[in-house]
């Protein structure tokens, strides 16, 4: 597609779609957002107002435009519908504002985003209902939504997304879209340190004394273990529980009888163990489970990526991040004892380094685990503009 075409970016959160448009040659011409800190972001970094509704927008007065972006929120059609007493099914829902804009419009490429599960959400009828009406509009699309990873082009953080794409082409809405994919990179063939942060890294990033006792803990433990596979969690409070199991589900008793096993196969090492950490006691009760999740990729825990999580302290291999999700505990870096930066969780969604995060961590951390990432949607962007080319 010529440089310089005009891009809408709706749900526009921080700007993922907007930084991959420019990059391309667009210029956004509207951006629909009702964060207050997502569109103080979003100011901040594109000089754009982005603070509206966008049930409240008149689609007449959304300016013209080449390409339709949007990352929308999932929901259930049938029911919006129902509930709405709506004969239309998208009616009610985030789509609907998406359709209602196309339609008037008439927008010559579009590109949607979406959680995973969308594909298999609502028995599939999302997805069905979503591919039929753009059809209906004239959209030529793919017969399946594309479903990517930016670990599958080197970038080291495992986060399967749907990306629907398509075409305004009315005569020949029939025909399928295809788009060749580039050859997509593995899990192994990633690693964490490929986007980490070297120097000057903020004391406030830095694990507490107490964490790192913990995780000092169970570094030895799982040293000492004879085990370096553990397929199921461990449960500290298990090891010596020998007396008749509550009403455990199956699930949860088989887990219970593998940590007693575990126990007794390594007692007189364990024994000694919780006898040096006084069994445990200063650790908080998500401090007293582990997952080995690394196989035997390494040999100490200080060697992986550690998750605080309420299931317990979770080790992963250092090839890809997990997702960063709105919300959710922030990674540790093993190696250097250390959570990921906000630096560090911008290029984990391929957020240039001039791009001004905001300035309150924990927003920061949501809307990056809120974005898409940026390479991810230039290299689905150039695909779709190099159909028709
Ligand atoms: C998954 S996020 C999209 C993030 C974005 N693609 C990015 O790269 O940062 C969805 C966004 O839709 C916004 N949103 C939800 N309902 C909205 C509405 N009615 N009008 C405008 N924005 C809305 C949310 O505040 C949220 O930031």
């Amino acid at each position: 597609m010529k440089k310089n075409f005009m891009f809408i970016d709706l749900f526009a959160g921080i700007g993922g779609f907007h930084q991959a448009m420019e990059q391309l040659g667009g210029k956004c011409v509207f951006a629909s957002e009702i964060d207050k800190y997502a569109i103080e972001t979003y100011f901040k970094n594109y000089g754009i107002n982005a603070n509206c509704n966008i049930r409240d927008i008149d689609e007449k007065k959304i300016p013209r435009h080449d390409v339709l972006c949007a990352g929308f929120p999932c929901q259930t059609f049938s029911k919006a519908g129902k509930q709405l007493g709506f004969q239309d099914e998208t009616k009610g829902t985030l789509f609907f504002e998406i359709e209602r804009i196309l339609k008037y419009h008439k927008t010559k490429y579009i590109i949607l985003e979406n959680v995973r599960n969308l594909v298999s959400h609502d028995n599939k009828r999302t997805w069905s209902t979503i591919y039929s009406h753009l059809k209906k509009l004239g959209y030529r699309l793919t017969k399946e939504p594309i479903i990517i990873s930016p670990h599958q082009l080197g970038i080291p953080q495992l986060r399967e997304r749907v990306v629907i794409l398509g075409i305004y082409d009315p005569e020949n809405r029939d025909k399928d879209l295809t788009i060749q994919l580039p050859k997509l990179l593995t899990k192994e063939e990633n690693n964490i340190y490929s986007i980490l942060e070297q120097e000057n890294i903020s004391e406030k990033y830095h694990i507490s004394a107490y964490e790192e006792m913990v995780l000092n803990a169970w570094d030895e433990f799982y040293k000492g273990i004879k085990e370096t596979v553990i397929g199921f969690p461990i449960w500290a409070v298990y090891f010596n529980k020998f007396t008749p199991l509550e009403d455990f589900p199956k699930w949860k008793s088989d887990f219970v009888f593998k940590n007693i096993k575990l126990y007794l196969n390594n007692r007189e090492f364990i024994d000694q163990w919780l006898k040096k950490y006084n069994n445990l006691e200063a650790f908080s009760p998500t401090h007293k489970k582990m997952e080995w999740q690394a196989g035997e990729s390494i040999t100490s825990l200080w060697d992986g990526i550690i998750q605080f999580r309420p299931s317990g302290i979770r080790i992963k291999k250092p090839t890809c991040f997990p997702a960063l999700v709105a919300m959710v505990q922030i990674p540790v870096i093993g190696k250097y004892k250390r959570r990921l930066t906000v630096r560090e969780a911008a290029r984990l969604q391929s957020f240039p380094d001039t791009f001004i995060p905001n300035a309150n961590d924990q927003q920061a951390y949501k809307q990056f685990g809120n974005a898409v990432n940026v390479e991810v949607i230039k290299l689905m962007a150039e695909k779709l503009f190099n159909e028709v080319e």
